[in-house]
């Protein structure tokens, strides 16, 4: 049976079947809650959940059964959730696989309430958040097939309860609110692959987040000033490059403007979730043997790609999905090193989940919206 150990903070997530029940290695502040029993008093009466029911209608909340721990599972009452694009693009039918009805929601932060036969009892009052990668598998170069995120086909945190792989679960890090860290986990893991495991990035390195107003670009900013690199930005609106600018950005450009592209300096690195029509642009702003990491397609695929710059330049394009357990404790060591605090744009209560989506389709957003679970 896993326990939750006292050693420090550590990579805590291995790759075995049976390490996989064990959670990030970190220390715990005392259970909120009276552990004597296996699950917290009150909670057998079914909850309140955010459904997709239909494509491209809103998430409806419905009352659906308790989640039951499996014997490797543990069971989270959610304090807060966090949307991700991904919960947009499933509601508009635009990822693939969809299977419905279903909870969505990647990301949350709240309090073990149950844990499954194979799980240790200690776990239950344990404020915690949760790595959204199941089943990442053995490579850190890439997950495996059976890799799913958190919140469809699995249901996910727009809800009371979440029950999840209790090799998933972290302590929350102590300088973050419910909200802030409910903000954290796929966002912040995708920057910290995108930037340090696939981009390689190096102190005083000039390095271009495109779209900042992003969940993930917002991290990845915070992460690339951390750790010392001459940031740059790209956005459509000028409102967001002055909010990057103010946290650590040295110039921001507005990728609505024509040829940006010129006022800025060659990058030595740049992290993209955009792609898109635009996409030349960036291979214009690289350097000779420059990186350009790609964790998204907001904008779509770029129809071309200019195949004379990429390999005139010597450049390279890298993908990147997620991380891996080690990226994930990495980061979660990264923030607490740094004492980062993601930016949280609004938080909206659980009833209104599917504005929060639907805004969220129209990208007026600066970092993460949150969705409140509890008072
Ligand atoms: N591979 C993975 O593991 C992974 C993980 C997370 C996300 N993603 C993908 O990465 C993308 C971003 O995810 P997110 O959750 O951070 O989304 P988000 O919070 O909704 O941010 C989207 C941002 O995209 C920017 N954008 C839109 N069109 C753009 C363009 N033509 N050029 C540059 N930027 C543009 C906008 O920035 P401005 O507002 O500044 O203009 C917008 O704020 C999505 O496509 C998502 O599906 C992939």
């Amino acid at each position: 049976m896993q326990k939750p150990t006292n050693e420090g903070i550590g990579i805590g997530i291995e790759y075995s079947f049976l390490k996989m029940l064990t959670p990030c290695r970190m220390k715990w502040p005392e259970p909120a809650f009276d552990i004597a029993s296996h699950t917290l008093p009150g909670l057998n009466c079914g909850m309140k959940a955010a459904q997709l029911v239909e494509i491209r209608r809103p998430v409806q909340i419905s009352d659906i059964p308790e989640p039951e721990p499996r014997e490797d599972e543990a069971v989270i009452q959610l304090n807060a959730a966090a949307l991700n694009r991904r919960d947009y693009w499933i509601t508009q039918g635009m990822y693939p696989g969809i299977t419905l009805p279903c909870v969505l929601g990647s990301d949350g932060c709240g309090v073990v309430s149950a844990t499954g036969n194979a799980v240790s009892k200690d776990w239950i009052g344990r404020e915690v958040i949760i790595n959204p990668g199941i089943n990442w598998g053995q490579s850190d170069i890439h997950q495996s097939d059976e890799f799913r995120i958190l919140g469809m086909p699995d249901d996910g945190t727009l809800a009371e309860r979440v029950a999840v792989p209790a090799g998933l679960i972290c302590r929350k890090p102590a300088h973050l609110s419910a909200e802030e860290a409910a903000a954290l986990p796929l966002a912040g893991v995708t920057a910290y692959r995108a930037l340090f495991t696939q981009g390689q990035f190096r102190p005083g390195q000039k390095v271009l987040i495109s779209g900042i107003g992003g969940g993930v670009a917002t991290l990845a900013l915070q992460f690339a000033v951390a750790a010392g690199g001459e940031v740059y930005v790209s956005s459509s609106s000028s409102e967001k490059t002055g909010k990057a600018i103010a946290m650590g950005a040295t110039g921001g450009f507005l990728y609505t403007g024509d040829h940006w592209q010129k006022k800025a300096p060659a990058m030595d690195l740049i992290i993209d979730g955009a792609g898109g029509p635009g996409y030349n642009q960036l291979l214009s702003l690289i350097s000779p043997g420059g990186t350009i990491v790609n964790y998204g397609a907001t904008a779509g695929p770029p129809s071309q790609v200019d195949f004379f710059k990429l390999f005139w330049k010597q450049a390279r394009l890298i993908g990147s999905t997620m991380g891996s357990p080690m990226d994930f404790s990495a980061m979660m060591e990264f923030v607490e090193k740094h004492q980062i605090r993601p930016v949280v744009d609004r938080v909206y209560p659980l009833d209104q989940a599917g504005e929060a989506i639907e805004r969220m389709g129209r990208a007026p957003q600066f970092g993460k919206t949150v969705v409140k679970i509890r008072p």
